[in-house]
C-alpha cells in the first residue's frame, strides 16, 4: 500500500519565520514557507519586512543575488529592497517605487501592490510572520513572554528539525496521553489536564521525570497559541521554558524550532547538571517522535480507547485553523 500524504492543507496564523539575530539591518534572504517562496529583510530603521519572492518585472527571485552589503540577496535602501536584477525597488507594503533607468513608471505597477506584503511582528527574540491563504488580516495578537524579552533569563539555547509531516499531527502528540508511556518510556501516563478555547489550548500536567538523580515530580504547563506558537514552563526540576515554534514549509513538511531558557542563578547561565539533562529529555522526545510522524497515515476517523487522550476534541479545535474546507474528524 502506498504511503497516503497528509491530507491537511497549510493551516493559518502566526508562524517564527526567524530568529532575530539571524536577520541584521540591511540583510535580505530567501525564504521557504507556507509552500511559498518569499524574501524576508530588514530595512534601515530595523524593520523585519516579509514580502513574496518574485519580481513582477522578469521574475527575479528578490532573495537570491550577490550583495555586498548583506552578502545574498536584493540590497536595501531605506525602508525599501532593490532587486538583483534590474534595480527596480519595492517598499515594505510591496508598491514599487522606483524603476531607475525608465522615464515613465510603467502604469501596471503605479499604486498598485504588486508583491504580497505578510504582516510581521517581531518579540520574543523571534519574527513571526502572518500567513493565511486568502490573505485575511491577523484574528489574534502576539503575545509576548518575558522569559523569552528578559536579561534574568539564560540566552535562547536552540535546536531545530525539519520533518516530512503536518502541522497538527504534531500538533496531536499534546492530546495523545498514551504515547509518552511507550514511545517517550515515561514511568507513568501523564495526568493532563487539556482546555481547548478559542485559539488556545492550555495544558496543566503533573509527571514525573527521569534525571540522574533519580525520579522527580514535576509539572509541565503548556499554552498554544493556534498552529504555529507553543509556549512551555518546566517546574520541578531545574525551571525551563521552552518555546516550540512550528512553521509549515508546505504541506507535508514542517521547520521545528525549540528554544529554551533557563533563569540566571547569581548572574550566572546554569549549562550542567539537571539544567542540561531536562533540555536534553524533550529534545529526545522529539526524535523520539519524528520517525512515528514521519512514516504514518492520518486516520480521519481513528478507532479509539476509553485510555486515549481527548483526540477528538483536539482535532475539532484544530479545525478552526483551515480555510480550505477539510474533514479533520
Ligand atoms: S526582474 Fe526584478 S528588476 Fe527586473
Ligand atoms: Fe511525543
Amino acid at each position: 500500500m502506498p504511503k497516503p500524504r497528509p491530507p491537511m492543507p497549510v493551516p493559518f496564523g502566526w508562524f517564527v519565520v526567524s530568529y532575530s539575530d539571524e536577520l541584521a539591518v540591511g540583510q535580505s534572504r530567501p525564504v521557504l514557507y507556507f509552500g511559498r517562496e518569499m524574501v524576508l529583510f530588514r530595512t534601515e530603521s530595523g524593520r523585519p519586512v516579509l514580502l513574496d519572492a518574485y519580481c513582477p518585472h522578469l521574475g527575479a527571485h528578490l532573495g537570491y543575488g550577490i550583495n555586498e552589503s548583506s552578502g545574498q540577496g536584493g540590497r536595501i535602501e531605506g525602508e525599501s529592497i532593490v532587486c538583483p536584477f534590474h534595480a527596480w525597488k519595492f517598499d515594505a507594503a510591496g508598491y514599487c517605487t522606483d524603476v531607475p533607468y525608465a522615464k515613465n513608471m510603467p502604469p501596471k505597477v503605479v499604486g498598485k501592490q504588486c508583491l504580497e506584503s505578510y504582516p510581521v511582528v517581531e518579540d520574543n527574540q523571534v519574527i513571526y510572520a502572518w500567513y493565511h491563504p486568502e490573505g485575511v488580516a491577523p484574528m489574534w495578537d502576539v503575545e509576548s513572554f518575558e522569559e523569552a524579552n528578559s536579561a534574568d533569563w539564560a540566552p535562547l539555547q536552540r535546536f531545530e528539525w525539519t520533518i516530512k509531516t503536518a502541522c497538527q499531527e504534531m500538533a496531536e502528540n499534546g492530546a495523545d496521553s498514551a504515547h509518552f508511556r511507550y514511545v517517550h518510556q515515561t514511568a507513568t501516563f501523564p495526568e493532563t489536564e487539556l482546555t481547548y478555547e478559542q485559539h488556545y489550548s492550555l495544558g496543566v500536567q503533573k509527571a514525573d521525570m527521569q534525571t540522574p538523580r533519580g525520579m522527580v515530580k514535576g509539572s509541565i504547563t503548556s499554552k498554544n497559541i493556534g498552529p504555529g506558537q507553543g509556549f512551555t514552563r518546566f517546574e520541578g526540576i531545574a525551571s525551563t521554558f521552552l518555546m516550540g515554534n512550528v512553521t509549515p514549509i508546505d504541506d507535508e513538511t514542517v521547520h521545528v524550532r525549540f528554544a529554551f531558557t533557563q533563569p540566571l542563578v547569581d548572574g550566572e547561565v546554569k549549562t550542567g547538571g539537571v539544567n542540561a539533562a531536562i533540555i536534553r529529555d524533550i529534545c529526545k522526545q522529539l526524535d523520539e517522535d519524528k520517525p512515528i510522524w514521519e512514516n504514518k497515515m492520518f486516520r480521519p476517523q481513528p478507532v479509539l480507547c476509553d485510555g486515549d487522550g481527548p483526540i477528538a476534541r483536539f482535532r475539532k479545535w484544530y479545525g478552526q485553523f483551515y480555510a480550505e474546507s477539510f474533514s479533520n474528524a
